[in-house]
């Protein structure tokens, strides 16, 4: 399973692929206001930056709503570098301009799917990945693991190769879960993929085997 870093933070970019386990990153406009972010020109120096950080994918999202501006704002974001995703909403619009891309051979990420059959319409489309808001459905006391397992079953059925990309997670049982489910990518917080880290019985552990060391030596 690949993980992305869910965020527009330089500093907790660094650090996750400094781990040495980054697969990519996911942004969106509130990520990016988040980070005090705003302007055009700005936005897409940001997003040259995290290229910079890391190796691979960098979701960049359109703000236009409409499919003519969709297409030129992306053209424009994929065209600052080859790691960027083009980020496009589950709209009438943009799973026509997801066509448009996966036809042209540029990577796209069709986000806010809440549904199997939205799953289904980014897949038909040819989406690189397919974002399912998993934390944002556990919000409404709907089981966003379940739609993630309908969706791998869906996909596996027909041997769609839009990528899974499990977003809105919001700690490390999700990404366990994710892991379980077959997600093909997980997008989270920095504390979801460090917080995999943390066992008391390895501090315990590690703690007794350094003062044993100490007893030898
Ligand atoms: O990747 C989607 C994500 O940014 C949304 O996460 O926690 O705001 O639901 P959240």
């Amino acid at each position: 399973m690949k993980f992305f870093i869910d965020t527009a933070n330089l500093a907790q970019i660094k650090e996750a692929q400094a781990l040495g386990v980054l697969d990519g990153v996911t942004t969106n406009p509130s990520l990016m206001a988040k980070e005090g972010i705003s302007g055009k020109e700005n936005i897409l120096q940001h997003y040259r930056d995290i290229c910079e950080l890391v190796d691979g994918d960098v979701s960049a999202e359109v703000i236009a709503t409409d499919f003519e501006n969709m297409v030129k704002e992306g053209e424009e974001l994929a065209a600052l570098n080859p790691q960027i995703v083009v980020k496009l909403p589950m709209i009438a619009d943009g799973v026509k301009a997801c066509k448009y891309f996966s036809d042209k051979g540029i990577k796209t990420n069709v986000t806010l799917v809440f549904s199997v059959g939205q799953a289904l319409l980014a897949a038909k489309a040819g989406a690189t990945y397919m974002s399912p808001f998993l934390g944002r459905l556990d919000d409404v006391s709907t089981d966003g693991l379940h739609l993630i397992s309908e969706i791998r079953h869906i996909y596996d059925n027909y041997g769609f190769e839009t990528q899974i990309l499990s977003a809105s997670v919001r700690h490390t049982m999700h990404v366990i879960n994710c892991a379980k489910i077959g997600s093909d990518v997980m997008t989270g917080p920095l504390s979801s993929i460090t917080g995999l880290l943390s066992h008391p019985l390895t501090d315990s552990g590690l703690a007794k085997f350094l003062e044993d060391y100490k007893k030898g030596n």
